[in-house]
C-alpha cells in the first residue's frame, strides 16, 4: 500500500491535485497537510486524512511525513525568496528523515532566475531523496476572470501585451499533472509545464461569443494593470513561452484552452 502526502489542499492547486489523485489511488491512502487553526472541513468531506504541519514549523512536519512513501511539496506562497527556500528545505529535511521515498516539488517556469525555486531545486539535487521537479507555468485562471470580470464591468478588456501571445496552463492540468508523479513518479525528471498559447483578441472574441454583446479589447500600458502589468511585460519579451508538449505527455491529454477555461470561469 503506497501512502501519499500532498501539501497546501487548502489552497488551489493542493485541492486539485487530491482530487485528481483521488481518482488515480484509492482515497484512504492519501494524506493532506493543513496548517494548525486551517478549515478543514472541505478537506475531511473529501475523505483524505488531515495531517497538521506548518512549514516554519520543522518538527510539525517530521510529524505529517511520518509513514509516507510519496509527498507533493506545493511551493509556499510567501513572496521572500529567503523564508520561502527556509520553509521548503524544512519539508524535504522532514521527508528525508522520515523516510519519504519519493518527492514531487512545484517549481514555476523560469526557477533558475528565481531564488527561492533556485534553491530549493539545489538543495533537491544535492540530496538523497528520489523527486520530480514541475516547473509550472502562470496558471490560465486569473488572466481569464480577470478579463471575464472587466468585460462584465466595463465591456473592454485590457491587455499590455500588445498582440503578443501568451502561454499559460490551466491550474485544473498542473494539479492533474502534479497527481501523476505521485501516482507513477518519474525520479529525476525536471518537466516545464504549459499550456497552449492565446492572444487577447481570441480571449476578447470568445467572450463577446458567450455574452452575446460586443466587448472591445483595448491595448494599454504596464501600470495600468497593476499586478499583471510586470507579468504581461514578460510575454512580450516573449518570455516563459515553453511549449505544452510535456504537459500534454504527463497528463495524456491536450491540455485546456484559454477558452475552455473561459468556459469554467462563465459557469
Ligand atoms: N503558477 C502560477 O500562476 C502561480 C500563481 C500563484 C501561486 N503560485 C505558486 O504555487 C503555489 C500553489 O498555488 P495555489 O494557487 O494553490 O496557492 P494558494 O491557493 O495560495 O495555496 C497556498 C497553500 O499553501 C499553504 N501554506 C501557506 N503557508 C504555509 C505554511 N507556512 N505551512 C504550510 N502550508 C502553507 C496554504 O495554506 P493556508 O490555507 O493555511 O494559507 C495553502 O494551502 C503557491 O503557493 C505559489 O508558490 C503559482
Amino acid at each position: 500500500m503506497t501512502t501519499y502526502l500532498i501539501t497546501g489542499a487548502t489552497g488551489t492547486l493542493g485541492h486539485l491535485a487530491t482530487q485528481a489523485l483521488r481518482a488515480l489511488e484509492p482515497t484512504a491512502h492519501i494524506a493532506v497537510l493543513a496548517r494548525p487553526g486551517a478549515d478543514v472541513d472541505r478537506l475531511r468531506e473529501s475523505g483524505a486524512a488531515v495531517r497538521r504541519g506548518d512549514y516554519d514549523d520543522p518538527p510539525s512536519l517530521r510529524a505529517a511525513c511520518a509513514g509516507i512513501e510519496r509527498a507533493l511539496l506545493v511551493s509556499s506562497p510567501v513572496l521572500d525568496p529567503t523564508v520561502r527556500a527556509r520553509q521548503h528545505l524544512a519539508f524535504l529535511d522532514a521527508a528525508a528523515a522520515a523516510g519519504v521515498a519519493h518527492l514531487t516539488y512545484t517549481s514555476a517556469l523560469g526557477a533558475e532566475h528565481d531564488p527561492g525555486h533556485h534553491r530549493t531545486e539545489q538543495a533537491l539535487a544535492q540530496g538523497s531523496t528520489s523527486h520530480t521537479i514541475l516547473r509550472n507555468g502562470l496558471y490560465t485562471e486569473p488572466f481569464v476572470e480577470r478579463a471575464w470580470q472587466e468585460a462584465l464591468t466595463t465591456g473592454v478588456v485590457r491587455s499590455a501585451t500588445q498582440g503578443h501571445a501568451l502561454r499559460t496552463a490551466s491550474v485544473r492540468d498542473l494539479g492533474l499533472a502534479a497527481a501523476h508523479t505521485l501516482a507513477a513518479p518519474l525520479p529525476g525528471a525536471t518537466l516545464e509545464l504549459n499550456g497552449p498559447g492565446w492572444t487577447y483578441d481570441d480571449l476578447t472574441d470568445a467572450i463577446t461569443t458567450r455574452l452575446g454583446r460586443p466587448v472591445r479589447h483595448e491595448s494599454v500600458d504596464d501600470a495600468e494593470l497593476g499586478p499583471f502589468g510586470p507579468v504581461h511585460a514578460l510575454f512580450r519579451a516573449g518570455l516563459l513561452a515553453q511549449s505544452p508538449a510535456e504537459l500534454t505527455r504527463l497528463i495524456g491529454q491536450a491540455p485546456r484552452t484559454a477558452g475552455e477555461v473561459l468556459a469554467v470561469v462563465a459557469g
